[in-house]
């Protein structure tokens, strides 16, 4: 066999279980995986694990737009070190990618500015065309309710038409659901008055209508589920799939953190917090994503009432996660499928899985290596955190596509960030 060009050892997760391996790379995908390989360079980290790299399905990169928020390049530098080598941006952005103008003046962005890969979610909206923004999209995004931007849908029956047509795409509908009718409109003082202007079942009932929403072939993906009364309507399948953020698994509306914790759907109680946790641990959620949603300090410190919903994830996500792996709250095989395996066949790409032929996007983890989370040690734009003085494990090193990115939380790569639409599996067809 010809040489590799890179060769990664360590302790490696195969098919769910860790094995001292050699990961043999050739042009960035994993060419051979065995006990002994020999290439150009080799990286030795003995006994450390190597991991899959993660997949965030959810952030808002806010480019265009809202730049003094975050970029593709401050946020995409924030994944890769936390561990995350491709995320999905959501099109909630000025202007939003409701248009195919839009969507490619954005994917020049990202191409320009990415340090990772990247996939683009269009916004669907009321004469918006799905067939034509199809080919650049990773997945299509319908907001319920009014959240950060202004895309919510007047109803699910008002856009039938435009639903039947993403269903005819074969890709995925990520939904946020929250049930605009049920949001009370009162003054909000605190994280507990924006729970009750968003109770749980301004959550479920959106959930509820939207499994009973008879659009054939449609793929439905709920967004950061988050009230336990929720849970009853999730389960996995081809057709829908479920979302839960670290944010509503590890924080409740008595964490401390006034208007810095709030988001949509909200902060909710400890009860909602353990349910959503229980059933991480059961299986019932099909992916974890961060929902990164980047507000500045100064944005955020305006009064209660004004302050902008959302908060920064992206570079938490997986050192959070795997410090509840680290203390057996869950186990690495959820992990791996939750942020790993699963975003990445949900959305058709070649990654997610240390297996032959996908691409070498690889994490080193040392899960004894717990440090605190410190916003000034971050690299999103937005310079603060949820999780301050909270554990994380921040991984070791971080390839993309077989180039190493990431070590000792520095970035040494060359930035290589490629829009993934271009290698999405195309969908399997529609059953007549
Ligand atoms: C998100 C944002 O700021 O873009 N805010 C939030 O509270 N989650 C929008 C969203 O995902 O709802
Ligand atoms: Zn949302
Ligand atoms: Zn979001
Ligand atoms: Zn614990």
């Amino acid at each position: 066999m010809s040489s590799m060009d890179v060769v990664v050892k360590g302790k490696c997760y195969v098919e769910g279980r860790l094995y001292d391996r050699c990961i043999g790379v050739v042009d960035g995908r994993i060419a051979a995986i065995g006990a002994n390989i020999d290439g150009e360079r080799v990286y030795d980290f003995g006994g450390k694990l190597i991991l899959p790299s993660a997949v965030d399905a959810h952030v808002h990169m806010r480019d265009p737009g809202a730049t003094h928020k975050e970029d593709f390049a401050t946020g995409s530098l924030a994944a890769l070190h936390g561990g995350v080598t491709c995320v999905m941006d959501m099109p909630n952005t000025d202007p939003p990618t409701t248009t195919v103008a839009a969507l490619r003046e954005k994917a020049n962005i990202a191409a320009a500015k990415s340090y990772s890969d990247f996939g683009l979610f269009a916004g669907v909206a009321q004469g918006c065309d799905p067939a034509a923004l199809s080919a650049g999209v990773i997945g299509f995004k319908m907001y319920m309710a009014g959240t950060t931007g202004n895309l919510h849908v007047p109803s699910l029956e008002s856009i039938r038409n435009e639903l039947a047509e993403v269903a005819s795409t074969g890709k995925v509908l990520a939904v946020h659901a929250e049930n605009e009718a049920l949001r009370g409109k009162g003054a909000e003082k605190s994280l507990g008055d924006h729970l009750r202007n968003r109770p749980n079942e301004c959550e479920t009932s959106a959930i509820r209508k939207l499994n009973n929403l008879a659009v054939p072939g449609l793929k439905t993906h709920v967004c950061h589920v988050s009230a336990k009364e929720s849970l009853r309507f999730v389960s996995k399948s081809k057709e829908r799939t479920f979302e839960v953020t670290p944010h509503h698994l590890l924080l409740d509306q008595d964490s401390k953190l006034s208007t810095y914790g709030k988001v949509n759907p909200p902060l909710r109680n400890r009860r909602d917090r353990q349910a959503l946790f229980n059933a991480l641990k059961e299986d019932l959620f099909t992916i974890v994503a961060s929902d990164h949603a980047p507000h500045t300090i100064e944005e955020k410190e305006e009064d209660f009432d004004f302050a902008p919903c959302g908060m920064p994830g992206v570079e938490t996500i997986v050192p959070l996660m795997l410090q509840l792996v680290r203390d057996r709250h869950i186990s690495i095989q959820t992990f791996v499928r939750v942020l790993c395996e699963r975003p990445a066949e949900l959305f058709g790409l070649n990654k997610g899985r240390l297996c032959l032929y996908r691409d070498a996007d690889i994490m080193i983890v040392d899960l004894m290596k717990s440090t605190e989370i410190k916003a000034d040690r971050l690299h999103s734009r937005c310079a603060w955190t949820p999780y301050e003085g909270m554990s994380g494990i921040f991984p070791k090193a971080v390839f993309l596509r077989g180039e190493i990115m990431i070590e000792d939380g520095a970035w040494i790569g060359e930035r290589a960030g490629r829009n993934v639409v271009e290698s999405q599996r195309k969908p399997v067809e529609a059953e007549a």
